[in-house]
């Protein structure tokens, strides 16, 4: 008899971008053109210094273990960074360098939850907050980000958490955000900084989008008087270095926190690969022109798309602010056609043509608040960009393929029409 997988195992919701990725694949093996805007990863090299630095660790013997909190010379690379570039009054020992920044939500939640504490996470959300939440057996408490409030967290929504959840313990931000592209601003962090401070409350505060800020500077919680010793935060170097496949992130925290946030390394992973963590030193210290030039490049993309997805009747999106990511409202699309968003992502890749597709994600994979929304992610070559445009309004218009679409997967019949801005 085999055995029972725990109730943990069989509730685990995972991030539906990998699961679209996967039929992206499959319908480009069978011939189909797709134009992958699902998932959030960077069209670009990694970055140059990055890359030698790598293959010399390699060949001078780099290939063993190293302490779990990660090598002294990349700890205080990035506490450097993190100082010099966001005002965050770290020094090495609290930086702690891990395999991306996604590993910190589970050791964060190790951290500082028990069974029965309440989390707040605003939505929609980053789709792996809650299985980590979930994991110790602690609830999420849900607040919705309004678009008409460019998708910002509020200050009555953290004071209603504290005063009414059952057992505040902790809070996740995310800024810049994703799927949104909504960031928060310097009073925010500065009104949710005096909210929380001296209470036993812990933030994780990811940001592994803070060099992707369009209009003015990423700003972090840490920043902020006596946050280093209630947050964590998350960066990597997935985005801002395109190394998404190295798998290098860091988090920063206070003595303590490291220390344990360390000791989860320890006893799950041993350490980050040394080697990874000498590319990302000499990164961090070399390729801040690169990066600025990528940066400059995902903006453009950035642009393109919105303005394109503005053109097409039913869609908005707010002027792009930071992140590779637009988050168009396509409400009345929806409502119009009787899909649900997810329904009109999958639509798009899989059934409105033979030969052609775009792959990107309804609102809903990324929490309730996002249904009536769709995510794209602008990691394709910009004549890509513009072969979507073309193709989604004559896609929208094809309704006999949207309708044998929809018979084929009932699931996606709107039931309730979505609140239209
Ligand atoms: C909000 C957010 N957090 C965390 C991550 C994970 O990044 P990493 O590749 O460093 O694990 C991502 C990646 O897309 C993200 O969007």
């Amino acid at each position: 008899m085999p055995a029972t997988l725990s109730q943990f195992a069989q509730s685990l919701t995972v991030e539906t971008a990998f699961t679209v990725l996967a039929v992206a694949k499959q319908l480009q093996a069978a011939g189909k053109d797709v134009v992958e805007l699902e998932i959030g990863d960077s069209p670009f090299e990694t970055t140059e210094s990055a890359k030698t630095a790598g293959i010399e660790a390699i060949q001078s013997n780099h290939t063993h273990y190293c302490p779990s909190p990660g090598l002294p010379e990349f700890r205080q690379a990035a506490a450097e960074f993190v100082s010099s570039e966001f005002g965050i009054p770290a020094t090495a020992e609290n930086i702690v360098a891990g395999p991306g920044a996604k590993v910190f939500e589970q050791f964060f939640c190790e951290a500082f939850l028990n069974p029965g504490d309440s989390v707040l996470v605003f939505s929609p959300y980053f789709p792996t907050y809650v299985p980590n939440i979930h994991r110790r057996g602690a609830e999420v408490v849900f607040a919705p980000l309004r678009q008409s409030h460019g998708f910002r967290p509020e200050a009555a929504q953290i004071e209603k958490f504290l005063n009414e959840a059952a057992s505040p313990k902790a809070i996740f931000l995310n800024s810049p955000h994703n799927p949104t592209g909504g960031v928060t601003t310097e009073q925010d962090l500065r009104d949710i900084a005096d909210l929380v401070r001296g209470r036993d409350i812990a933030v994780f505060s990811d940001e592994p989008y803070c060099h992707m800020v369009w209009e003015g500077a990423h700003h972090s919680l840490l920043a902020q008087d006596g946050m280093l010793s209630q947050a964590v935060a998350a960066y990597t170097f997935s985005k801002s270095y395109s190394m998404s496949g190295w798998r290098l992130g860091f988090a920063v925290a206070s003595n303590e926190v490291a220390d344990s946030l360390g000791k989860m390394i320890n006893t799950s992973l041993s350490c980050t690969p040394p080697l990874v963590q000498m590319a990302g030193t000499r990164a961090l210290k070399q390729d801040h022109a690169q990066r600025k030039e990528q940066m400059g490049l995902f903006r453009e993309k950035v642009l393109l798309l919105t303005d394109g997805l503005n053109r097409i009747e039913g869609f908005h999106s707010l002027p792009p602010l930071a992140t590779f990511y637009v988050f168009p409202n396509v409400a009345p699309v929806c409502n119009r056609l009787g899909i649900t968003s997810h329904g009109l992502a999958l639509y798009l890749l899989e059934g409105a043509d033979d030969s052609f597709g775009v792959a990107c994600l309804g609102g809903e994979c990324f929490g309730e608040a996002g249904a009536g929304f769709l995510r794209f992610s602008c990691a394709e070559p910009n004549e890509r960009l513009r072969q979507a445009l073309e193709f989604l309004p004559r896609a929208i218009g094809r309704e006999g393929r949207l309708e044998a679409f929809l018979e084929q997967r009932p699931g996606f019949r709107l039931s309730t029409e979505y609140p239209v801005p």
